[in-house]
């Protein structure tokens, strides 16, 4: 275990933001996880995994919990399937290589995502018409008032778009330690989506190398510009408003789904006229309007702003209300 008192965060967010926390913990088993839960027992708790998808906005007065549980391994294996379970602290995409290497398919869309198998489960990741739902068997997660371990079925998680059980009705009451994801033993690959429907691939590692093209072609890369991913999430509006938008904008971008229409917010944004636009350090992406980037030490005052100022254009334009993906801390 490592403990770290008035540390800066900036490493530990892609933001590239940098403000103290007053813990910092780092912990390698889910014993040291109970350690740790006991030890500061009543202050706030903030799990981060890779801070790839959220904003610091103010010095961090708690805990912040980085699980270094990076362990995977097969857990049952069919003629055509093997479960794998993986630790909290791994990262997403290594998993992924792995998985790719051992020609088990399910996950390779989700590739070069940041963020680690912990997050996979909380946030229902997603990307390139794969959702981490689609694959997830089971999440297994400790209760913070009891230090007893749970385990939740993939029903149980109640995975939306980018959205679980881990969100909202027990948000800040469990720590997630290990995921179990359902891959098969080179199994159906899925290029319906976009940019994958021209690739000609027929294993999952190719599917991962023209994802991996696609996302380094489009979006910033972790490490060296600042982001946390798409900023907004795309918005789900009513069929009748999608009908009288139409109207106006008949090359509106939209699909059909559960309860609605959904828009790209990446293209409302450009329409507002807002890609590129910087204010203070923090700019729109101009290759992915849904992204906000750190373009020059940015403050997270100049990222919210900016944000504000895209959903206000937004809205004033469209009549939609768009709401951000990123959790602002
Ligand atoms: N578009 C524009 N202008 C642009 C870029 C895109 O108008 O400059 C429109 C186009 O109509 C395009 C549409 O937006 O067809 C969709 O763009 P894209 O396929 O890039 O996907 P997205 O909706 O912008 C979502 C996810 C991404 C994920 C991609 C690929 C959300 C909030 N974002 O973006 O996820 O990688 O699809 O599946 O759902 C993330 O969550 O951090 C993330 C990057």
């Amino acid at each position: 275990m490592k403990i770290l008192e008035h540390t800066s965060l900036l490493p530990y967010n892609t933001f590239g933001i940098d403000v103290p926390a007053q813990v910092l913990v780092e912990y390698a088993s889910v014993d040291e996880l109970r350690q740790v839960l006991t030890r500061y027992a009543g202050q706030p708790l903030l799990p981060i995994g890779q801070g790839s998808n959220l904003l610091f906005t103010r010095p961090y007065d708690g805990v912040v919990l980085l699980s270094r549980m990076c362990r995977a391994k097969a857990l049952k294996e069919t003629e055509t399937e093997v479960y794998i379970q993986a630790e909290s602290g791994l990262k997403l995409d290594d998993l992924i290589a792995q998985l790719v290497d051992m020609q088990l398919t399910g996950l390779e869309n989700l590739s070069y995502i940041p963020g680690t198998v912990g997050a996979s489960a909380v946030q229902n990741v997603g990307a390139y018409g794969v959702e981490a739902k689609d694959v997830i068997v089971e999440v297994e997660a400790l209760e913070i008032a009891t230090l007893r371990t749970r385990v939740f079925s993939n029903k149980e998680c109640r995975f939306a778009y980018r959205d679980s059980i881990f969100k909202n009705e027990l948000k800040g009451q469990y720590i997630i330690t290990s995921v179990t994801y359902r891959l098969q033993k080179n199994g159906p690959l899925s290029l319906g989506y976009g940019g994958l429907k021209q690739v000609q691939a027929t294993t999952a590692a190719q599917v991962r190398e023209a994802v991996i093209a696609i996302r380094r072609d489009k979006l910033p890369e972790v490490g060296q510009l600042g982001s946390a991913g798409s900023f907004f999430k795309n918005p789900v509006i009513p069929t009748d408003h999608y009908q009288q938008l139409a109207a106006t904008y008949p090359d509106m971008p939209h699909y059909e789904v559960e309860g609605g229409v959904k828009i790209p917010a990446a293209w409302l944004i450009e329409q507002t006229g807002l890609k590129g636009h910087q204010l203070g350090g923090a700019q729109i992406y101009p290759k992915q309007p849904l992204v906000i980037v750190n373009a020059n030490h940015a403050t997270s005052q100049d990222i919210i702003a900016l944000a504000q100022l895209v959903v206000d254009s937004v809205q004033t334009k469209f009549g939609i209300r768009i709401s951000p993906e990123v959790n602002y801390i």
